[in-house]
């Protein structure tokens, strides 16, 4: 007896890895990954600055098959009034990935892993944001994953603060973020989710591109001190990359009103100046007043 028509076989070579028990070889000889890239290879970044009407700021973001959405709302009073700080504002941020971001179904709300990451993200921003300025009030970051594919919480970060500055948030600077690992007992920049799962360690961290400080430095496996700086190395590079898209992101959402703003300004300044009016003609003369002065 025939059969149906049989499933096509995947042509691509990840399709199936969740099943496959033994990892594949992750970096050739000649040092390409899976997906093509090199060790030093970033997945294509974008990023589009105010897609959301409610929130005071937000950010779309794909990195590669990461799909994150961030917004920011604040600063404005905090609540619990208990959480209140009379010196400076509270930075929240709540970190989420959707159900269906995921291959299996994620179980919705919060757990262990989606509370340390909106800490971690929370303590990198409270490093940038003027919070003295805004006492008693809280800044709120929300991301979520729409899809995931490893690397979220930098994706997440890169994407909040974007929003923040979308938002009109006074900040020393962005936070970019970025991660570098280890697979196949080489380092390389930005893992995805099969070198995340098969590969020997992930060290995600995020910066202060003006200042060089280190916000966030997570560590999931192990790496020699030497294997730590190169991964280091790796990630600062990377961010500085990253800095300039977000930069520009920026610059496309606020470019046009910035130009509007210049091009009015420009058209008031050729205007014929408004006629002058005539002086108002003097009060009459009150000619008591003026006998006292004659009499003086
Ligand atoms: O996403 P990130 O690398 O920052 O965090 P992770 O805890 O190292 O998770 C790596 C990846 O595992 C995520 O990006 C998801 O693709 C996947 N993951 C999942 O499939 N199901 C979960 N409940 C959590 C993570």
């Amino acid at each position: 007896m025939e059969g149906g028509p049989s499933r096509p076989r995947s042509v691509n070579p990840m399709e199936d890895i969740e099943h496959i028990e033994k990892p594949l070889k992750l970096i050739d000889e000649n040092g390409i990954r899976l997906d093509g890239r090199k060790f030093d290879e970033l997945r294509p970044v974008r990023i589009e600055a105010g897609v959301l009407k409610k929130a005071d700021g937000s950010a779309y973001l794909e990195w590669g098959n990461n799909k994150v959405l961030a917004a920011v709302y604040g600063p404005r009073e905090a609540h619990p009034r208990h959480l209140q700080n009379p010196t400076k504002a509270l930075v929240q941020c709540r970190y989420n990935m959707a159900p269906f971001s995921v291959t299996d179904r994620k179980r919705p709300g919060p757990d262990r892993r989606s509370v340390e990451i909106s800490k971690v993200i929370s303590e990198a921003f409270a490093a940038v944001v003027f919070a003295e300025q805004f006492p008693r009030t809280s800044v709120d970051i929300f991301i979520e994953v729409l899809q995931a594919d490893a690397g979220t919480r930098c994706a997440g970060l890169t994407a909040a603060s974007v929003a923040l500055a979308d938002a009109g948030i006074p900040m020393r600077d962005l936070v970019t973020a970025c991660a570098s690992g280890k697979i196949g007992g080489r380092v390389v920049l930005d893992l995805n989710k099969d070198e995340d799962n098969f590969g020997d360690a992930d060290c995600p961290m995020a910066i202060v591109p003006r200042t060089g400080e280190i916000v966030l430095l997570q560590m999931d496996g192990h790496l020699s001190l030497d294997e730590f700086d190169e991964a280091m190395n790796l990630s600062i590079g990377a961010a500085r990359r990253i800095y300039e898209i977000q930069r520009d992101a920026l610059r496309r959402r606020y470019a046009p009103s910035a130009e509007a703003a210049l091009a009015a300004a420009a058209v008031e300044a050729q205007a014929p100046p408004p006629p002058m009016e005539a002086p108002p003609p003097p009060p009459p003369e009150d000619p008591d007043v003026m006998r006292e002065v004659d009499d003086l």
